[in-house]
């Protein structure tokens, strides 16, 4: 997909069986739409992410495995002080919410319960993006509803798919870029990239049971999307000779994520099982080949909430944040956090992404801070690269 350009047309591709229609003026539409994500002037860029949410009624809606001590008038709006206060403590400049967003089939109204899931993102005017679950169609809204409902939303990035490709799976594929800090040279490129896809909900083939996967037609999208970000990346001004780091979100793990657990190197705790689909669909792979994904970032498992390597890319969970969700008492909810730095250049601005730092936040008294860690490092591609 080269750049796009001034002429209204649509070019259609046959891919693996796959029809992409280009349509050049939705993308133009599109971009001015949105709000243009970038780096801060400290060269930071800092996203919350936001797993399992499980909302339904609100104040009604009570509190699953907390301990009894801490069961007075918990419900729903526990997790709503949570966000809150995550809000003010760590300033995101992105909210990522990872699916499972609202638990839809305890809700009694899911337009309701999403417009109040979200509402502390949009009450603090912070962009933010979703993905789906395998819970949030659970009602009178079907996945495509949902993600209508949320692209209405104020503030939000997501989009119900990208524009300009005619067929994809699912409800919620789509990417957005950062820019670097204004007035440096890198004012006008993405310099991190980020990637959101639906990873459904379940099997719908009668032979397979279980989760869901990410399709051929969203890897095929993914993969162009990739190559078109890294050909502008490193071509024209400031061109580069690596791609512009990718960091991918959805919401049920890959099977891979059970290859960090056998390497017994990793950061954060395994608790669960790996939920993901019985079959593997080949996107790990895919993201392996294209070569600029440094991180996955899932929910599903709320008791995991551990980082490790596997073959280059850090496969992640942020741990479940909803008190209406499963959880385990004594162990408190808790949300991920990640910050990209951008390298400082000699003439005292700012270049490329340096570093990509993690570390999870509890939801207690202090709202701790554990697990500190180094995903990816552009001066040791090794810590979390090849
Ligand atoms: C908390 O109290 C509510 C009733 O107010 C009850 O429905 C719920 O099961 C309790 N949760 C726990 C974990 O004890
Ligand atoms: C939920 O919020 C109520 C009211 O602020 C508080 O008393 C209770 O301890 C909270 N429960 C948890 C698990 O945070
Ligand atoms: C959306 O947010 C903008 C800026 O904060 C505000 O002016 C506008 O009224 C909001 N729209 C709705 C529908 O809330
Ligand atoms: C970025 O784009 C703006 C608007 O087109 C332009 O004024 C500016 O010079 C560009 N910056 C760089 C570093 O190319
Ligand atoms: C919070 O911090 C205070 C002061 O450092 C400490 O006394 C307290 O035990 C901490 N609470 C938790 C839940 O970590
Ligand atoms: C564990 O993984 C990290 C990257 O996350 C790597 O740098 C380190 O060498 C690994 N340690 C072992 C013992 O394999």
């Amino acid at each position: 997909m080269e750049e796009k350009k001034k002429t209204i047309g649509v070019r259609c591709l046959l891919a693996v069986g796959v029809v992409l229609c280009l349509s050049s003026l939705a993308a133009a539409t599109e971009e001015t739409k949105q709000k243009q994500l970038r780096f801060r002037e400290n060269g930071e860029f800092k996203i919350l992410q936001v797993a399992d949410m499980h909302y339904a009624d609100g104040k009604t809606t009570p509190c699953r495995d907390v301990l009894p001590s801490e069961n007075v008038s918990c419900s729903d709006l526990n997790t709503t002080a949570f966000l809150h206060r995550m809000i003010l403590a760590e300033k995101p400049d992105l909210i990522v919410f990872t699916g499972d967003n609202i638990y839809a089939s305890d809700a009694t109204d899911a337009a309701r319960s999403l417009d109040a899931a979200f509402s502390p993102a949009i009450f603090a005017s912070i962009p933010w993006a979703a993905v789906l679950g395998n819970h949030d169609q659970e009602s009178a809204l079907s996945r495509e509803g949902v993600m209508k409902h949320i692209v209405s939303l104020n503030h939000t990035l997501s989009q119900v798919n990208p524009s300009g490709v005619d067929l994809i799976d699912g409800f919620g594929n789509y990417n957005l870029e950062v820019h670097g800090v204004e007035g440096s040279g890198f004012e006008n490129k993405s310099v991190l990239n980020l990637y959101f896809l639906d990873s459904g909900d379940y099997s719908k083939v009668p032979s397979v049971s279980g989760y869901d996967w990410i399709k051929p037609s969203q890897q095929l999208w993914f993969q162009r999307t990739s190559m078109k970000l890294q050909r502008a990346y490193m071509s024209k001004a400031e061109a580069q000779e690596a791609p512009a780091p990718g960091l991918v979100y959805f919401h049920i793990p890959l099977p891979e994520y059970a290859n960090v657990v056998d390497s017994l190197n990793y950061t954060g705790v395994k608790q669960d099982p790996i939920s993901s689909a019985s079959v593997n669909s080949g996107f790990f792979t895919t993201m392996v080949e294209a070569g600029d994904v440094k991180a996955v970032f899932t929910g599903h498992d709320h008791l995991n909430d551990f980082c490790g390597e596997y073959t280059g890319i850090q496969l992640c969970y942020a741990g479940g944040f909803g008190y209406h969700a499963y959880g385990k008492a004594g162990w408190a909810r808790r949300t991920r956090v990640v910050v990209a730095t951008l390298e400082k250049t000699d003439k005292a601005s700012w270049g490329p992404l340096k570093s990509i730092k993690t570390w999870k936040r509890l939801d207690d008294q202090n709202l701790t801070t554990i697990d500190v860690q180094v995903l990816w490092s552009n001066s040791s591609p090794g810590a979390g690269g090849s």
